[in-house]
């Protein structure tokens, strides 16, 4: 890098639930999609981590918001505002005399309609991005994993988020076929919040929901030697407000979810009746490599297996996927013909 020039380079997963960053070859930021807004002049009072912990606990004068819903920006002046705030996180501890102008790819939904793909780029583009690729996520996730994409052989992908669950094949450089559904770890999540809700009597938050789906979500009833230890929830009795603790036991949160789980399953089978003979050869061969926070919920990786009867691999780190496939591709900017500029 010269001397004036100010240039710096980042890849980013601009997700539902978690927005990541990756500059120099590391991961810079790391943060819950979540802005805090002074509702009377619309300024950023915290964002990330930060304003998460403001999250349902806000009074009228801050506005929490998730600008991204099923994927895709939801909420355009507050994920610009997100944006700009998660990037200055990297230039901080950095000297620099203003701000840099950035090359950077961004993942985006497979799914994504052109508008979405506009409203993508503007809201870089207005948070300094100057040079902005667009990889779709699934081909990000890819290369993050470590498949050769470029390779004359099919792979597919499914990534389970916190908005949506993409499910794509890719072969030769390019996405052969993809099927999107809006359901996903967000879903999950509300089907425990109604379950305790409705067979408990307890009222319990978004975020302790997810975390009851953390600590003992599961995709199977049984689980075997790795059943995870009851959860115990505090909260009101939604009709009395009195004070409740109730453990919660893997089985029934199994049970709760078991429709959701079961959407997910039906897309991957949608997708591969979708798929051409001699790629479908190739996935059977290879297996599904399974990516996103959701591919960490406890037996879903078995279930899928022994329900589709193809080997389901849970990526290494699935939370970094797509960030670390558009790491990978921002050094292949003049590479990777299925970048979008
Ligand atoms: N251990 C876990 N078990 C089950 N779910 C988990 C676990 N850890 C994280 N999740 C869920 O994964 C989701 C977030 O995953 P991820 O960060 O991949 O989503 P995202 O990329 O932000 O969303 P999207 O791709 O839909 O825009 C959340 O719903 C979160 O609750
Ligand atoms: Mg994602």
């Amino acid at each position: 890098m010269g001397f004036f020039s100010f240039i710096q380079e980042i890849a980013m997963d601009l997700g539902t639930a978690n927005t990541i960053i990756i500059s120099d070859d590391k991961i810079v930021v790391d943060e819950p999609s979540v802005v805090a807004l002074d509702r009377r002049t619309d300024k950023m009072i915290a964002v990330g981590e930060r304003a998460k912990l403001m999250y349902e606990k806000t009074h009228e004068n801050i506005r929490t918001i998730r600008p991204l819903r099923d994927g895709v920006i939801a909420d355009f002046s507050a994920c610009e505002q997100m944006m700009r705030g998660l990037i200055k996180m990297v230039h901080s501890g950095r000297r620099l005399f203003g701000s840099p102008s950035l090359r950077m790819v961004i993942g985006v939904p497979s799914g994504s309609t052109e508008v979405e793909l506009r409203a993508v780029r503007d809201s870089a583009e207005h948070a300094d991005g100057r040079d902005v690729y667009l990889i779709f996520e699934p081909m990000a996730a890819a290369i993050g994993i470590g498949i050769d994409v470029e390779a004359p052989e099919g792979n597919m992908i499914v990534d389970i988020g916190g908005g949506s669950t993409e499910i794509a094949v890719i072969s030769l450089g390019g996405i052969v076929s993809n099927n999107s559904i809006r359901v996903a770890g967000d879903e999950l999540t509300s089907d425990i919040q109604e379950y305790m809700s409705r067979q408990h009597n307890v009222k319990v938050s978004e975020r302790m929901a997810e975390r009851i789906k953390i600590n003992v979500g599961s995709a199977l009833t049984d689980l075997g030697d790795e059943a995870p230890e009851d959860y115990v929830v505090h909260g009101p009795n939604r009709i009395t407000a009195l004070p409740m603790e109730v453990p919660v036991c893997y089985q029934e949160i199994a049970h709760c979810i078991d429709k959701t789980i079961a959407k997910i399953e039906n897309a991957v089978l949608s997708a591969l009746e979708a798929t051409p003979p001699e790629l479908y050869a190739d996935i059977v061969q290879n297996g599904i490599y399974l990516t996103g926070g959701g591919a960490l919920l406890r037996g879903l990786a078995k279930r899928l297996t022994d329900k589709i009867n193809i080997k389901f691999h849970v990526a290494e780190d699935p939370l970094h996927s797509v960030a670390n496939g558009a790491g990978i591709a921002l050094k292949n900017v003049d590479r990777f013909s299925f970048l979008m500029r």
